[in-house]
C-alpha cells in the first residue's frame, strides 16, 4: 500500500484502495468523521476556486502570488490520498451527512479520471500572468467540479 502511494493513480482519490465495505460498517466511529474530513477537503477546493473566481470577474485585483498559491492549494487537494476519507459503505443514505453516490465506489476509474482533470485544470492555472489568463484558465477549473458532481453528488436531502 505505501508503494502504491506513490503511483499517480493513487495520488489521487484512493477509492478502491480499501475494498471492503465491512470496514467501514465495523469502524462505525471513523465513518461520520470520514465524511466530514472529505467536507472539509471540497470547503477548502470551494474556498480557493473562490479566489480565483473574484480575480477572473475583476471583483479582486489580480495578483499573481494569490493565483500561484490558490491554483497550487488546488491542484494539490485534488491529489490527496482519498483512501482514508471516501471509505467504501459512507455513501448517501448510509451515513448521516453524506450526499456521495454508491456508484463513486463502482465507477472508481471515472472517478480518478475526474479528478485528474481538476488536478490538471489547476496546474494550468498555475502562472496565469493577468486577470484575462486567470478568466481563461477558470472554465476547466469550474468545468471539473461540476463533472463531478453531476455524476457522483446525490441531491440534497
Ligand atoms: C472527483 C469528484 C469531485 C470533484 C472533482 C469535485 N467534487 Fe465537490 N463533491 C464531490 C462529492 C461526491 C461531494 C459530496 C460528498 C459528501 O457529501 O460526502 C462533493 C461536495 C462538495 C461540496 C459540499 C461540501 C460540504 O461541506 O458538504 C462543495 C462545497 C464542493 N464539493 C465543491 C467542489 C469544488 C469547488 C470543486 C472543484 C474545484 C469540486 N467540489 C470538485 C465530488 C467532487
Amino acid at each position: 500500500m505505501k508503494k502504491m502511494t506513490k503511483t499517480a493513480m493513487t495520488l489521487a482519490l484512493g477509492l478502491g484502495l480499501v475494498t471492503s465495505a465491512s470496514f467501514a460498517a465495523s469502524h462505525a466511529s471513523v465513518t461520520n468523521k470520514a465524511v466530514a474530513a472529505r467536507h472539509a477537503q471540497m470547503q477548502m477546493l470551494a474556498y480557493h476556486t473562490g479566489i480565483l473566481g473574484s480575480i477572473a470577474k475583476g471583483e479582486m485585483e489580480y495578483n499573481s502570488a494569490m493565483v500561484d498559491a490558490a491554483a497550487t492549494n488546488l491542484r494539490d487537494l485534488a491529489k490527496l490520498d482519498g483512501t482514508t476519507m471516501w471509505l467504501p459503505g459512507t455513501e448517501q443514505g448510509a451515513v448521516d451527512g453524506s450526499r456521495a453516490k454508491a456508484e463513486m465506489w463502482s465507477n472508481f476509474p471515472d472517478v480518478i479520471a475526474k479528478v485528474t482533470d481538476l488536478a490538471n485544470a489547476a496546474d494550468a492555472m498555475i502562472g496565469a500572468a493577468d486577470q484575462a489568463a486567470v478568466g481563461a484558465a477558470m472554465g476547466a477549473i469550474g468545468g471539473s467540479c461540476k463533472a463531478c458532481h453531476e455524476a457522483y453528488r446525490g441531491p440534497k436531502t
